[in-house]
């Protein structure tokens, strides 16, 4: 298994440029197995939930070329085949449960494992659930498998007992095929669920309200393929800004959309970072006082729960005291062990962290728990005094394009080296 070693203490200086979004890619991908024919989506992050979500389609039917140099994906969709898509797939990325919506549209049964919870908290489908449910559905769950059937989903008016992104993108690609007019209300707000409506509009779907709470989609009987640029990632982008940040460095990201980060903006400005934008640009460069903070994650457009962890790295390097309510996942702290490993002075109570910077995080050997939490320690790693070992960096490969080479352009001293210890 590959590890990082990092030298920290390096301010980064320079530009770097933002990959397409994770989280907007993955139901795009799968958006894709609404229509017959070939969908080519440019700006396709490289990365192993990309890779997973291709292998998931592909075993429904779907053809694909993915040109990792170019970011380009070509999907050929002809026939569509409700195959249970296995638990090995659905375990190490519960967004193959995106399949439900389609493959029910298209269908009108879908047979998908169970995620089960994973790091972060139980993580439940009952919103995509009873959705499907409230626009016709049966739903079993036999063997650890949710059989769904529906002769063809009808529209429904739901509204969501909790915003869950997820859930309104399921929901979205079941809808769009249906008959009849779905209302969702509660609806997820976040960049991504607008990404995806604008492709499948592209498509041909009929939807009204992206972007707002309450979204209205007037079925069609068919869709026909689209071509689409991914939108930028903006936890990525929120990630580099937080890299500068840490390092007191001097950082600009490139190719991002700042509209899409501003509750970490305006967090950061609050710390005293300068912050400049432009229209696809921003750069950090540290003020003459910095100071904690209080952060809330919160959906879209509050805090994104995706950064509370890069963020919880940075406060630990502020001088006084910072606090981080984390009102999304129950156990999104699992970085926190790892980061008083390295030093940082962390109390939790329930969803709330405070944190009392300290002069210097040190360095030690530590393990990444998922994704994001693996970021906090990258960045902690590059603040640290001395070399830092990180291990288990599978989970950056997740969702972070060349992470490494990205660091090493801004100026880190960063390696990643093949075969460490588990
Ligand atoms: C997505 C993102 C993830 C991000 C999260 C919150 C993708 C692939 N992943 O995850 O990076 O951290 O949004 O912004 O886009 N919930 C239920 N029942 C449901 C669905 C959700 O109780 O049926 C709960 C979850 O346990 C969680 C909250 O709702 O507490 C929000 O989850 P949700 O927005 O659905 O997250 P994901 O779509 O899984």
């Amino acid at each position: 298994m590959d590890i990082y070693r990092i030298k920290g203490g390096k301010k980064l200086k320079g530009e770097v440029s933002i990959s397409g979004a994770k989280n907007a890619a993955l139901p795009i991908i799968v958006a894709s197995l609404l229509a017959e024919g070939e969908t080519v989506l440019k700006n396709v992050p490289d990365l192993m939930d990309i890779k997973t979500i291709i292998k998931v389609i592909e075993y429904l039917g779907a053809k694909c070329d993915f040109d990792t140099a170019k970011n380009t994906l070509k999907i050929r969709v002809n026939s569509l085949r409700n195959a249970e898509v296995p638990y090995d797939l659905v375990k190490t990325m519960r967004a193959s449960v995106y399949v439900m919506g389609p493959l029910l549209a298209r269908c009108g049964e879908a047979d998908v494992s169970l995620p089960g919870g994973c790091a972060i908290g139980e993580r439940p489908i009952d919103i995509h659930l009873s959705g499907f449910e409230a626009m016709g559905a049966t739903i079993d769950i036999e063997h650890g498998y949710i059989k769904a059937r529906a002769e063809r989903l009808a529209g429904a008016q739901f509204p969501m007992r909790q915003v869950s992104v997820g859930a309104t993108a399921n929901l979205m690609m079941g809808a769009v095929l249906a008959k009849g007019t779905t209302i969702l209300e509660n609806c997820a707000m976040e960049p991504d669920i607008v990404d995806l409506g604008n492709f499948m509009v592209k498509m041909g779907a009929k939807i009204k309200g992206l972007g707002t709470e309450r979204i209205t989609i007037e079925g069609v009987k068919k869709l026909s393929p689209a071509s689409h640029n991914i939108m930028p990632d903006r936890i990525e982008a929120g990630t580099y800004l937080l890299a500068g940040a840490i390092t007191r460095g001097d950082v600009a990201i490139t190719k991002a959309a700042p509209g899409d980060i501003e509750a970490l903006t305006a967090a950061l400005g609050d710390i005293g970072f300068s912050i400049d934008k432009t229209k696809d640009t921003v750069r950090i460069r540290p003020g003459k006082v910095l100071a904690g903070t209080i952060v809330r994650t919160l959906p879209h457009p509050g805090f994104p729960t995706d950064l509370q962890a890069p963020m919880m790295a940075l406060m630990t390097t502020l001088p006084g005291i910072s606090v981080i309510m984390e009102t999304i996942f129950e156990n999104r702290f699992t970085h926190v062990g790892e980061l008083r490993r390295m030093g940082a002075d962390v109390t939790l109570e329930g969803n709330v962290a405070v944190v009392r910077g300290v002069r210097r995080l040190t360095s030690a050997t530590v393990m990444m728990s998922d994704l994001r939490a693996g970021a906090a320690l990258v960045l902690a790693a590059l603040a640290a005094e001395n070399g830092t070992e990180i291990r288990r960096i599978y989970h950056s490969d997740r969702g972070y394009e060349k992470l490494s080479e990205k660091l090493s352009a801004l100026g880190a001293d960063i390696i990643r080296e093949e075969g460490g210890k588990p």
